[in-house]
């Protein structure tokens, strides 16, 4: 049975930065987070048709972080360590990870047509393709089974992940290792990071969860860890064996037990904590501009797009949103229409609301001479 326990209301895509020109056409859809109590998969309860989200205009570049790049260096090099494996990436963006492996060991599949063509540029076979067993089928036959499947966030894209899950079992040969990473529940429901749920985000994995979707496609999960990427994220290692789960996935499982994340009440504690970080959002914002102080945003992101969505903050409130990304400069935020800028050298406002909370340290050390406050809501609304 699936259990409806978040409402964040009308939204729209949110990495979609647009013109002006493109508002009257803006595309919008119900947001709302579910439970599964047999799987006990947290998803979104209307799925986005993935051709509006991930097409040739898929903003999303992996590269343009240097934690992020560094991140994948790191990740190309450890999985090296097994040898020289054969490794197919899912979800291969502009690159940023299989850049660093031997063309000639590796087939990427990207189905956003403008990253597809880079990696081809870079001299690696790609399909242009969602992620299915029909395309799982024909890269077997194209180019037999792989020693590593990986994937960096993206399976928590795909809508129908058991058959996400059964189609990488297709390309997997019986030694073979599937390793995958995507924003961490438990992290979620700890600091009630409410932004992770947006139209890419279909599910948001718990180990609980993975566990039964891949017992079901023949996996068994022989190792986890927490990457430090994307506000907290879960590294699954799962292999074909037919072996018990090792003492570090059981005792992980345990603590997930302990926080209750099989059980509903779990999520609707959580939606009571959501309900309350936006009413204390929308206080602070309305004092603040009546004591005639000024507001910015800081770093367009997709997950900045729920928050300005949800808790109606717009151009009332936040003045502009800075933002490093040339492709999101000289263009407007999804659904508030917050204009987005280049930062300056030295940014003056009273308050900056912290929209790229992910890169929390990286941004305090960058603005360690700030002459203004930030405002968070992760893990509550503060003022750092
Ligand atoms: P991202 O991590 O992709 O978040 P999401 O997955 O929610 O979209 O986005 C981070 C954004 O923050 C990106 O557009 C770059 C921007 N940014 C800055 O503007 N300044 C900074 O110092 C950092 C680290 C990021």
């Amino acid at each position: 049975m699936k259990i409806e326990f978040l409402n964040l209301g009308k939204q729209p895509l949110a990495n979609s930065f647009l013109t002006q020109e493109q508002f009257k056409n803006e595309f919008f859809f119900d947001l709302k987070v579910q439970f599964d109590t047999n799987t006990k998969l947290v998803s979104l309860v209307n799925f986005v048709p993935p051709e509006k989200m991930f097409n040739e205009d898929y903003a999303y570049s992996s590269s343009c972080s240097k934690t992020m790049a560094d991140h994948f260096f790191n990740t190309a090099q450890y999985l090296m360590s097994y040898g020289s494996p054969k490794i197919l990436e899912i979800g291969s963006n502009d690159g940023v990870f299989i850049g660093n492996v031997d063309p000639k060991n590796a087939v990427a599949v990207e189905p956003c047509a403008n990253f597809a063509n880079i990696t081809r540029r870079m001299g690696y076979t790609t399909y242009d393709q969602f992620w299915t067993e029909d395309l799982a089928q024909q890269i077997v036959k194209e180019h037999g089974t792989f020693d590593i499947v990986y994937a960096a966030n993206c399976m928590c894209h795909i809508q129908d992940i058991q058959q996400a899950f059964n189609a990488v079992n297709i390309v997997l040969n019986d030694a073979g290792r599937f390793i995958f990473e995507d924003p961490y529940l438990l992290e979620v429901i700890k600091n009630s990071a409410y932004d992770q749920f947006y139209d890419e985000h279909a599910h948001i994995f718990s180990i609980i969860s993975l566990y039964n979707l891949l017992k079901n496609a023949g996996f068994r999960i022989y190792h986890v860890d927490f990457p430090n990427t994307h506000g907290g994220s879960l590294r699954i290692y799962a292999d074909k064996r037919n072996a018990q789960e090792p003492e570090k996935v059981s005792s992980q499982i345990g603590i997930e037990l302990g926080y209750k994340l099989d059980q509903i009440s779990t999520y609707e504690t959580f939606a009571s904590a959501v309900r309350k970080s936006k009413l204390d959002l929308q206080f602070l914002l309305k004092n603040i501009k009546s004591e005639g102080k000024n507001i910015i945003g800081y770093g367009a992101t997709s997950k900045s797009t729920v928050i300005y969505n949800y808790c109606q903050t717009d151009t009332k409130y936040i003045d502009y949103i800075i933002d490093t990304t040339p492709a999101k400069q000289g263009k407007y935020s999804p659904g508030v229409h917050i204009p987005i800028v280049p930062p300056t050298k030295h940014i003056t406002c009273d308050y900056a609301f912290l929209g790229a909370w992910n890169y929390k340290n990286e941004i305090l050390s960058k603005e360690k001479n700030r002459d203004f406050s930030f405002i968070t809501h992760v893990p509550r609304i503060m003022i750092i």
